[in-house]
This record gives C-alpha cells, structure tokens and sequence, in this order.
C-alpha cells in the first residue's frame, strides 16, 4: 500500500510518520490514537495558496474547522495563513482560546442562535455567513440594536447535485442550508440586506457538497451564481467584493478514490470565474474556499490495539479493537471505506482478509470489512488512514468510551495536542440523584 506524506516503513520495519515511529507513540499515548503528519497538512495547505498566487487572485483559503477543531490545529492553520470557518459557538471559542485573528474568522450555520450571533458581534468576527430569512432579520435587529455594521455572505443553494453520498449533498434545491438561486429567495434576501443598516453584504456564499472528485460541479454553480451576480449588477448595481465557493475536496481514502490534486479544482475554478467574469461589467471578486477534508483528512491515522477474534467458518473473520464507532463514525454514517495496515509489521505478506470490528455495542460498528492483513491477532497495533477529517471532530462517548488523544508528529518530534479522556472526564458533568434534588 502507498503511504501518505511523510509515511515510511522504518529500519524497525515499523510505521513512521513525521520522523516518528508509531509503535513509540501508542506505546507512551495508549491506543486508539489519532496521529497527524504536519507536514502534510502544511504541504496541502501551501498547494492551495500558492496556486492562487499562481494565478494572481486575491484569495482566502479558508480551513472548514468543522473537519477537526482543537487549539493546536487551528494555531496550525494560523501558521500557514489560512483564514477559518466556524459554525458554532464552541468553533468559534476554540478559535478565540487559539488566539486565531479575528477578521479571518467565517462564521457559519444554518441556525445560529441570537446569543452565537452577539459572540461574533462581540468577537468582531471577519464575516457572518447568513443561511435564511430568519437569520438575516434576526442580524438586522441586533446589529441596529448595538448601533454596529457587520459584515456579511448570502449563502445561496445554486441546484447543482455533486456526485457523492446523498447524506453529504448541500448544494441542491431541497436543502436545509441557503437561498435557492432559482426561486428568486437568493434575490429577495440579497434585497433585504442591502436595505440594512447594519449590514454589509460582501458577496455570495455556496458548498455544493463534500468528497467531490469531479470540477463540473464547482464550474456549474460558479456559472449559476455569476450569472445571478451580472443580472443584479445590471438591476440594482451590485458589486460582490467575494464570491466564496465553499469546500469539498475530495482526497484518496482507498485506491478506488481517484481525487484530482488540489490545484487543478483551484485552477478550473479559477479560470471558469475568469471567464464569467470578463464579459460582464462585474470586476473579480475575491475568491474563497473553505477545504477541510483535503487539509487534514489524509494527513491522519488512527492507530488501535487488535483484541479479541471471531471466526465464523466458511463466513468471515472477524478482528476487534479498541475503538470504533465511538472514535470514527463514518463507516456506520455514510459507509465510508478505509484502509489499514499492522503498524508492528507493514511489510509481512498479506496472509487472509479479516474484518475489522469495533468494540461498541452495536453491531454496525464496523470499521473496515475485507481488509487483506498478515496474520494478526491480540496485542497487534492497526493503522487506519485518512482519518484526520471527520473523526475526532464526530467521535462521541457511545458506551462510555473516552475519547482518544491526539498527536502531531513532524521533523522527529510528537507532541501531544488533545489528551485523552479519562473516565473522570465521564461523568463530570454527571450530577448524583442526591445532587440533583438538592438542587432544586
Ligand atoms: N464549507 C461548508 C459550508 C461546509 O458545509 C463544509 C462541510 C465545508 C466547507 C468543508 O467540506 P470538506 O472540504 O471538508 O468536504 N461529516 C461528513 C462531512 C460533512 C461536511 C459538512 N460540510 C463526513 O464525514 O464526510
């Protein structure tokens, strides 16, 4: 199997990443463990701003901090001067708690609450990015209230269907998320907001979906919208400063996945909005994206301990280990497919196809089915890849399972960013029936 970014077999024949020998850290950390290869995160990161400047647009990349949230990752993201998307407040005070600058924060979500949208008021948050009717006069009254401007995106649902799992389509007209384009509500918020005081309306907002391998589908809704755009600037002399084309990204979880590299979406992108752009009287907008799969996702592991087995004759065999559906729920949510390798020997000749059982009590969890292996049993360590997007961002404490650590590997050095959970961690929050009545 191809390793990612810094992977490599070492001389101990184990699994390195970032200069640093797995085996070493789910020795010191436990196991499960989510590891990251910086460096690939970085390199990501630099692909899409440099073909931006390739190109001599003016660009925010944006990190969709929704596909993994903590201090470390978004002072991270700060380093390679990315800007951030949140869409709650806990996003937005993880992203204040790192100290990330302000202006560059994007605030998203479909139903914000009154006090989220004070926080970024108070925050001064670099734009809200208003999803509906509501919303918008819900930031109308608030922003005359406190006598403040803000600024702000429409996002706008174009129609357009990304081919991907339908749990992860946004883009279409039946969505929960934006102002449908085609029925003239895009147009009528964009109205309301220009008559606002309080608001300033930068541009256009879209995501057309996630895990996306094609650019016909960014193509498609950036056409839509300019042509929306040249229609209003002929009518009311709207001028957007931004058009965001949202995330989505697909990256290579298996060898089946076939993603382009993330300067050939910027690219097309680009020179489509070029091309839009140029015999209309609008000039360029900036252009933004929010990536936040294929900043992080393929740049992280998770490793487990393999525990007990099950064989069930002419059938299959099950492996155990000590995560699952707790620590990456995506193989239950969306059938999503991974693969693995022992991280103790990667190299031994697959010797049988097993599959790979979670330790939840619920028989969905299972994290991989047919993967090939070497024999393997008790006391092994797993590495499943690309599960640096989506997987602590989602893991949860179903059976009271703790969530795991996190660890960035780079240039040789670990360094731990999240701790594990601990059982105390359980049931902090936890109030004893004696507690609770006297509480009342
Ligand atoms: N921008 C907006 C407005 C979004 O809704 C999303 C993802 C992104 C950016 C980032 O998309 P990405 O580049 O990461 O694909 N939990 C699902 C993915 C849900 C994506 C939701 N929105 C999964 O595990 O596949």
């Amino acid at each position: 199997m191809e390793l990612n970014g810094t992977g490599r077999v070492n001389e101990r024949g184990h699994l390195e990443i970032g200069g640093v020998d797995v085996m070493d850290l789910a020795a010191e950390h436990g196991t499960p463990l989510y590891v990251y290869d910086v460096a690939l995160i970085r390199e990501r990161a630099r692909g899409f701003k440099r073909t931006f400047e390739k190109l001599g647009v003016t660009a925010q990349v944006a990190y969709a901090s929704k596909a993994f949230s903590s201090i470390a990752m978004i002072q991270l993201a700060e380093q390679e001067g990315l800007s951030l998307d949140v869409v709650s407040g806990g996003e937005l005070y993880t992203a204040i708690q790192a100290e990330f600058p302000v202006d560059k924060i994007h605030f998203h979500g479909n139903n914000k609450s009154e006090e989220e949208l004070h926080m970024a008021m108070d925050y001064k948050v670099g734009c809200i990015v208003v999803d509906n009717f509501s919303e918008l006069s819900l930031l109308d009254r608030i922003t005359s209230e406190r006598k403040e401007k803000v600024k702000i995106l429409l996002r706008v649902t174009p129609g357009i269907e990304a081919h991907t799992h339908d749990y992860i389509l946004t883009g279409q007209e039946d969505s929960k998320f934006g102002f449908d384009l085609t029925s003239g509500q895009a147009e009528e918020a964009l109205k309301q907001a220009l008559e606002s005081q309080g608001i300033e309306v930068l541009g256009l907002h879209c995501h057309i979906g996630s895990q996306i391998f094609q650019t016909t589908g960014f193509l498609l809704a950036a056409k839509k919208i300019i042509g929306q755009l040249k229609k209003w600037n002929a009518e009311f002399s709207y001028q957007p400063k931004v058009l965001n084309l949202g995330g989505g990204f697909g990256i290579r979880y298996t060898s089946e996945d076939e993603p382009l590299r993330p300067a050939q979406y910027v690219e097309e992108i680009v020179t489509e909005v070029k091309n839009q752009i140029a015999d209309s009287s609008l000039s360029m907008p900036e252009i933004w994206i929010e990536p936040g799969r294929s900043l992080v996702g393929d740049a992280g592991l998770t490793l487990y301990k393999v525990g007990s087995e099950k064989d069930v004759p002419q059938v299959r065999k099950y492996l155990a280990v000590d995560g699952g559906m707790s620590d990456n729920i995506r193989p239950a949510l969306y059938e999503a497919k991974y693969e693995a390798v022992l991280a103790n020997r990667p190299n031994d000749p697959v010797e049988e196809t097993v599959s790979i059982a979670g330790k939840c009590c619920e028989s969905g969890d299972m994290l991989i089915w047919d993967l090939p292996l070497p024999k393997a049993g008790r006391g092994d360590i797993l590495a499943v890849f690309c599960t640096g997007a989506y997987g602590y961002s989602m893991a949860n404490n179903y059976n009271r399972i703790p969530r795991p650590a996190v660890v960035f590997a780079e240039g040789g050095e670990a360094r731990l960013v999240i701790k594990r959970e601990t059982y105390e961690d359980l049931v902090r929050l936890d109030l004893s029936y004696q507690q609770a009545l006297n509480s009342k």
